[in-house]
């Protein structure tokens, strides 16, 4: 028999009309304990609408994978991240998304990601030689700063380098606005042109990335030389059945897609990573051991040689999977494990419950990279960093390159210490970042 997936009673916020005020506060608290109390498939409900979580991996992957065609839409909360990238990958839907998705695929390609990989590891160094025993740092701003850095001049090769200072600028207001916005959702319920100086703060960073931003393609699409960033792949990029390629309003909206999820995503990794590490000197000792003995592997852009600082990493994306979970919208009517899906419903995938749950793992909440050797890798149904499925992330070998670089970068100079004092939290918002940020301390080696 069908049944109804249960609502959620406990705890209940009187003044948002349910659980779901919770489950956006502390989700990593929540989600779990209602799995054990509810069942896997549960809704939270608020008055500005409900949401149902999938907390089983066989029907999680029926929504991302096998049945992804009734999911295709994406959720509710993915509104706040059109403010930031308008329709792009990321925020697009349906026969537009499959399209854009065939667009840009190939500069992803293996090959593009040679290309990039000497800027990867010269910026990497550049930003290891300015630490080593000044004190604790925050490494949040730092690695931000980094990897927008990467992925600007992998976007555009040099020609933002007189902008840069600026579009770091607007990119960080933007991701404010979105938070703020997270964290006060009643701000949803104003008219978008509501004037508030969050909104003039929005405007303003908005119009002058616009302004960047179509600026640099009005000077590529003049020009005769060809170039070999991202933004040049885009450019070139044409349908093989249509012979479109994409207007001017969708590479802007592709390539804020890309400077918005391809930065923050990564920065955040790699502040657990080096949490991690910090405070697992058994792991940081294996790690110095081993890019001692790579020698020159990052200079001959072999990665290869770095297996156990891969397993590093992706241990650490399951303890801390920036994207924490994902969302889609039900376009046609279903079922899941017994429960009746409408269309319309808002689901949620939390990750996050997938990577950490004791059903799933020997003793989750231990940092164990060994998990990850090539003969005991968890299978894709309880481990996704990267998403499942057709709209799995388009830059995870980017990510999982310019991860392996930064580490490799950083601990060939340095030994990296916890701070005692500070006190790490994690924060799941738009992704699980480090709440007060990441006090580390560096010492040369
Ligand atoms: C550690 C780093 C990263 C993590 C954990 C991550 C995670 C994810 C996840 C889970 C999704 C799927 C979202 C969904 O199903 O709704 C996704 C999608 C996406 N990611 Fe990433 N990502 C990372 C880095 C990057 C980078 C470096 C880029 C670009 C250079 C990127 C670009 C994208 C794009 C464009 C999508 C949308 C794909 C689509 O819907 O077709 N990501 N990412």
């Amino acid at each position: 028999m069908i049944r109804e997936a249960p609502l959620v009673t406990e705890p209940y916020h009187w003044l948002m009309g349910g659980a779901a005020y919770y489950a956006q506060r502390a989700p990593l608290k929540w989600i779990p304990r209602w799995a054990e109390d509810y069942g896997d498939v549960y809704t939270i409900g608020s008055r500005l609408g409900s949401a149902t979580v999938v907390a089983d991996p066989e029907l999680a992957r029926q929504v991302l994978v096998e049945k992804y065609k009734r999911y295709l839409e994406k959720g509710r909360s993915y509104a706040v991240l059109r403010i930031l990238m308008g329709n792009g990958l990321v925020t697009s839907a349906g026969e537009f998304w499959r399209g854009q998705r065939k667009l840009t695929q190939p500069a992803f390609h293996r090959r593009r990601l040679d290309a990039i990989f000497a800027m990867m590891v010269e910026r990497s160094r550049a930003y290891a030689a300015r630490f080593g025993g000044d004190g604790a740092v925050d490494v949040a701003p730092m690695f931000s700063q980094l990897t927008l850095e990467i992925i600007s001049r992998a976007m555009f090769s040099t020609d933002v380098e007189s902008e840069a200072a600026e579009v770091s600028r607007h990119i960080t207001t933007l991701n404010e606005t979105a938070l703020r916005m997270l964290r006060q959702p009643w701000r949803f319920l104003l008219p978008r042109k509501f004037p508030t100086p969050l909104t003039a703060r929005e405007f303003h960073a908005r119009q002058d990335m616009d302004r960047i931003v179509h600026g640099i393609i009005a000077r590529r699409r003049k020009g005769d030389d060809s170039h070999d960033d991202l933004l040049g792949m885009f450019l070139s990029a044409c349908d093989e059945e249509t012979g479109r390629g994409m207007s001017d309003e969708q590479l802007r909206d592709e390539v804020m897609t890309i400077f918005v999820a391809g930065h923050e995503t990564t920065a955040n990794a790699m502040c657990w990573v080096l949490h991690l590490v910090s405070t697992h000197p058994e792991v940081a000792e294996k790690l110095h051991a081993e890019i001692d003995a790579a020698g020159d592997a990052l200079d001959r852009g072999d990665l290869g040689a770095f297996p156990y600082t891969r397993q590093v990493i992706e241990e650490s994306l399951r303890m801390f999977p920036t994207i924490w979970s994902v969302g889609r919208r039900c376009v046609e009517d279903d079922e899941l494990g017994g429960f009746r899906i409408k269309a319309g419903t808002t689901l949620l995938i939390p990750i996050f419950h997938f990577h950490s749950s004791p059903r799933w793992w020997d003793r989750p909440e231990k940092f164990d990279p060994d998990r990850f050797l090539p003969d005991r890798r968890p299978g894709p149904e309880i481990y996704f960093p990267f998403g499942a499925g057709p709209r799995t992330c388009i830059g995870n070998h980017f990510a999982l390159q310019e991860l392996i670089i930064m580490t490799t970068a950083f601990l060939k100079r340095l030994r990296v210490l916890p701070d005692p004092g500070f006190k790490v939290e994690p924060d799941a918002l738009i992704t699980l970042r480090p709440k007060d940020g990441m006090m580390l301390r560096f010492e040369p080696r």
